[in-house]
C-alpha cells in the first residue's frame, strides 16, 4: 500500500448541467480531508460527456481514459443534456461513461440507499415504512444488455426495421459481482436477495444457478432469490425486508432509481463503482452520485452537493481505506440534516432551501466542529 504521505491521484470529471456545481463543492470537502488525513491529493480535471463532444467531438477521450486507468481514483459528476439527445447511441454523453465503466473494468456498482430519520417524511412512501431503511443495491455494471453483442437496427427483407440488443452473461461475470455482494453482506446483516427474471429469461436462469453455487461457499449468508418485477413492488411494499439486492447491470439500473425515490431525494445517493483488486489490494474504482445532470437546475446554485460529497465518503472508505474519515464524513451530513438545512429537493413545503454553496458551507462547518 502507498504511504500515506504519498499523493492521492484523483482524477476528478465534472461532466454536464449540475455536475460542475456539485463536484466543485465536494471539492472543498475533498480539500478539508487532504489537510485532515495530512495526505495531499494531487487532483487532475478533465472534460467527459457533452462538455467532451462540444471540445473533442467525443464524449470521453483516449487521453482521459488512460489518466483514469493510472489514477487511484475517479470522481465523476454527470453527463448529457436535451442538447445532445439528437445524437447517435454510441456518440452520447452517456456513452462517456459507459466507456470508463468498461475500459476500467468496474464491474460492481454500490448503490445504497439510506433514509435518514429527518427525512422519512420527504419519502413517496409513508415514515414508517421507510424509517430506518438501510439497503444496498449491487448492480453488475459492465456485461448484460448495456454490452451485449450483436445490437444494431437492420431492415428486414419485406422492408420492416427491426432493432436489436443482446443480453449476455458468463458465468466469471455473474460469479463476480455475486460474490462481490456476499462479502460484503457479511459487514452488514448476512442477507443477500439476488435477482434476476430465472422465469422468463435464459440469462436469469443461469444468474440464478450461479449465484446459487456461490452461496454455498458462504453459508453465514443467508441468500433468496427474487424476480425483478416482484422486487420492484417488493421496494414500494415493505422495502425493510432488504439488506443487500445483488441484480444484473438493466434490472440495477431501474431497481436503483427506485431504491433511491424510498429515501426522500435522489439528490443524496453516492455510488462506489469498483473493479477487481489487484495484487496490492488496491482496485479501480469511480465514485459518483446517482442522480443525474438535471439540466432544468443548472447553472442556479440549486443543487443538491450532498450524494456527491458522500460519493467522496466512500472514496475514503474503498479506495483511500480511511474508514473513521468516511464515517466522520457521514456524521456531519446527518448532523446537518438534522439541524434541518435543506436544498429545495428536499426542502420542506413552503421552504426555499438553501443554496449549494451554503448546504457544502454546513458540511464544513460541522467536520470544524467535530
Ligand atoms: C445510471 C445512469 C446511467 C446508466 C446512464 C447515465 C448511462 O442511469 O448510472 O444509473 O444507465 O447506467
Ligand atoms: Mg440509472
Amino acid at each position: 500500500m502507498a504511504a500515506a504521505s504519498e499523493p492521492f491521484r484523483l482524477l476528478v470529471l465534472p461532466g454536464d448541467g449540475i455536475g460542475p456545481e456539485v463536484i466543485g463543492q465536494t471539492l472543498r470537502v475533498v480539500d478539508w480531508f487532504g489537510r485532515f488525513l495530512g495526505r495531499p491529493f494531487a487532483i487532475s480535471q478533465d472534460l467527459v460527456g457533452g462538455a467532451c463532444l462540444d471540445t473533442h467531438g467525443v464524449p470521453v477521450t483516449d487521453a482521459v481514459v488512460e489518466t483514469a486507468l493510472s489514477a487511484d481514483a475517479v470522481l465523476f459528476g454527470a453527463v448529457g443534456g436535451e442538447k445532445w439527445d439528437s445524437q447517435p447511441i454510441h456518440l452520447r454523453p452517456e456513452a462517456g461513461l459507459l466507456r470508463l465503466r468498461k475500459d476500467l473494468d468496474l464491474f460492481a456498482n454500490l448503490r445504497p440507499a439510506i433514509c435518514y430519520p429527518e427525512l422519512a417524511s420527504a419519502s413517496a412512501l409513508r415514515p414508517e415504512l421507510v424509517e430506518g431503511l438501510d439497503i444496498l443495491i449491487i448492480r453488475e455494471l459492465t456485461a448484460g444488455v448495456y454490452f451485449g453483442e450483436p445490437r444494431g437496427v437492420e431492415t428486414l427483407a419485406n422492408g420492416v426495421r427491426r432493432a436489436f440488443d443482446t443480453q449476455a452473461y458468463t458465468s466469471e461475470e455473474v460469479e463476480r459481482v455475486v460474490r462481490a455482494g456476499f462479502d460484503i453482506a457479511r459487514g452488514r446483516n448476512r442477507r443477500v436477495c439476488s435477482v434476476d427474471k430465472a422465469n422468463v429469461m435464459q440469462t436469469g436462469a443461469f444468474w440464478r444457478e450461479i449465484a446459487t453455487a456461490v452461496g454455498r461457499d458462504y453459508p453465514d449468508v443467508e441468500l433468496t432469490h427474487m424476480y425483478a418485477d416482484n422486487c420492484a413492488m417488493q421496494l414500494m411494499r415493505r422495502p425493510k425486508q432488504f439488506d443487500v439486492v445483488v441484480t444484473d447491470n438493466l434490472f440495477g439500473d431501474i431497481l436503483s432509481d427506485a431504491a433511491a425515490m424510498l429515501t426522500g431525494s435522489l439528490g443524496l445517493l453516492p455510488s462506489a463503482s469498483l473493479g477487481a483488486a489487484g495484487p496490492d489490494g488496491v482496485r479501480k474504482a469511480l465514485y459518483e452520485p446517482v442522480h443525474g445532470s438535471a439540466p432544468d437546475i443548472a447553472g442556479r446554485g440549486l443543487a443538491n452537493p450532498l450524494a456527491t460529497i458522500l460519493s467522496f465518503g466512500m472514496c475514503l472508505r474503498h479506495s483511500m481505506r480511511a474508514p473513521e474519515a468516511a464515517d466522520r464524513l457521514e456524521a456531519a451530513v446527518r448532523r446537518v440534516l438534522a439541524r434541518g438545512v435543506r436544498t429545495a429537493d428536499i426542502a420542506r413545503p413552503g421552504e426555499a432551501g438553501v443554496s449549494t454553496t451554503q448546504m457544502t458551507d454546513a458540511v464544513l462547518a460541522e467536520l470544524d466542529a467535530m
